[in-house]
């Protein structure tokens, strides 16, 4: 697989990258035989960049411990993610924590469930409201010194946040939500961090699965699922959504390829900065993922994308409570 440069600080990645957090989090019951066999194919396609949370873990490292289990073999040759900062249980009064010594502590502990001696990304989940980017960034910086952390970087960060942190401490990369569902992100930072020479790591890139066509209503998903709230899946959004999925789906078999693969390359498309890190605990879904490296897009394709989705998904992307404030 092509490898592209995330910035200019030296991150590289394989162009599409693998997101971890429905191993055990989000989307109904954990997996974790399946979220390892899904990493160990992903590696053997070509994959490189391999992302996780403390917050993925509820507390207890559980999605590291199996991401650190499954690349063993090869974690030399890849480049292994973690986020610091979004804790649990979800409490309206505190959702984030970045004080300092809380980051140390997912640092360490990090390290731990992972089974390495160097985080090679470690990002700020979310912006602190209670916390000056300036500290953040003072305390990554300390933990590269340290040798602990390799590159830092942002999540959903505003580009005034990313500015402040970056000249305290450079920010390789910037992973944000991104995809033909969810442009509006994506579209007010990326000026800031190609400017700056930030990586761009676009998260949920299949709109939480919407995008792969592979959907149901939300009451139809288990109680731990959380599609069953997303407004995205919600009567009367739902169904305008399937109908773009529709169109976008009979534009990619008219090129031989499948609506997922269609909406990665969309990404890759965006720009040479970009990584897609689609999550999947199925081997086969990892297969049709990867592949989606090979897909080109025309700008005619380009244009009827646009066309078909103007304006993104129906139903923000996130509850109120929930939506980031960078
Ligand atoms: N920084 C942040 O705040 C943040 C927020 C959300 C996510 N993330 C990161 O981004 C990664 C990806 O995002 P995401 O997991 O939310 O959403 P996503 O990648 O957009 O979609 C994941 C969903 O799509 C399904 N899927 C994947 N490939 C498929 C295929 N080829 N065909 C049919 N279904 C497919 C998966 O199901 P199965 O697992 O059942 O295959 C899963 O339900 C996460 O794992 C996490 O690492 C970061």
């Amino acid at each position: 697989m092509r490898t592209r440069k995330l910035g200019t600080q030296g991150l590289e990645a394989a162009a599409i990258g693998y997101g971890a957090m429905g191993i055990t989090t989000a989307y109904g019951a954990a997996d974790e035989a399946g979220g390892i066999a899904a990493i160990r194919r992903a590696h053997e396609l070509g994959v490189t960049m391999f992302d996780t949370a403390e917050l993925y873990g509820h507390g207890t490292g559980s999605n590291e411990t199996i991401v650190g289990r499954a690349v063993a073999p090869f974690r030399d040759e890849i480049t292994l993610a973690t986020k610091f900062g979004w804790v649990l249980p979800l409490n309206p009064e505190k959702l984030y924590d970045s004080r300092p010594e809380h980051i140390r502590e997912v640092a360490d502990a990090s390290l731990r469930y992972l089974g390495v001696d160097r985080l090679d990304l470690f990002y700020q989940h979310r912006v602190d409201p209670d916390v000056p980017i300036e500290d953040v960034a003072g305390t990554v910086g300390e933990l590269v010194e340290e040798g602990k952390v390799q590159y830092f970087g942002l999540s959903e960060a505003g580009p005034d946040t990313i500015r402040r942190a970056h000249a305290v401490h450079p920010v390789s990369a910037l992973q944000s939500e991104f995809s033909i569902f969810e442009r509006a992100t994506a579209e007010e930072v990326l000026p800031t961090v190609r400017e700056l020479g930030i990586g761009f790591v676009a998260y949920s890139p299949l709109g939480r699965g919407f995008l792969t066509g592979d959907v149901k209503p939300a009451g139809d998903y288990a109680e731990d699922d959380m599609r069953r709230n997303d407004a995205r899946w919600q009567p009367g959004n739902y169904e305008k959504n399937l109908a773009a999925i529709g169109q976008l789906r009979e534009l990619a078999a008219g090129k031989g390829s499948t609506v997922t693969q269609l909406a990665l390359a969309w990404l890759l498309a965006q720009g040479e900065d970009i990584v897609p890190i689609p999550g999947t605990r199925s081997v086969a879904r990892v297969e049709e993922n990867a592949a989606a490296a090979d897909v080109e897009l025309t700008a005619d394709d380009l244009a009827r994308i646009d066309e078909i989705v103007p304006h993104g998904a129906f139903g923000a992307r996130y509850p109120e409570i929930m939506m980031p404030r960078g």
